[in-house]
């Protein structure tokens, strides 16, 4: 059972956009799935290099479409995404600890990101 499921509540109003936001929730389930096997394959640094990439590739375009609109705290919005890729670097740098324990650490934060951000923080520019 995945730890996320999505509600058409969660949309930002661009189709785009919420797939970026179900692509994200399923990265996370795929972590969660594959904590919960023993001696599965945790390629966690992979995983955290494949993160960046996603988050980066979607905070891109959801930046470009929150100049378009013109919404109004963009730069804050935009720190906010700043500080998500530092803080998944911050773990990136942490791949000396157990897999397992850096795969729990971004678990939790991913979820609790993904909460606060696409649930409340994306919610503030829909239209
Ligand atoms: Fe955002």
């Amino acid at each position: 059972m995945p730890l996320f499921k999505w509600k058409d509540s969660y949309s930002v109003g661009v189709e785009e956009l919420d797939l970026h936001h179900k692509k994200l929730f399923g990265i996370l389930n795929t972590l969660y799935e594959g904590s919960l096997v023993p001696d599965g394959n945790l390629d966690i640094a992979d995983k955290i290099d494949a993160l960046i990439a996603y988050t980066e590739y979607h905070f891109a375009a959801e930046e470009e479409h929150l100049r378009q609109i013109g919404y109004v705290e963009r730069e804050s919005h935009f720190r906010l995404h700043r500080s998500f890729i530092k803080k998944v670097l911050r773990l990136q740098r942490k791949s000396h600890l157990p897999a397992e324990e850096l795969t729990q650490e971004l678990i939790v934060f991913l979820g609790n990101w993904l909460l606060h951000h696409v649930l409340e923080e994306d919610k503030k520019y829909v239209l």
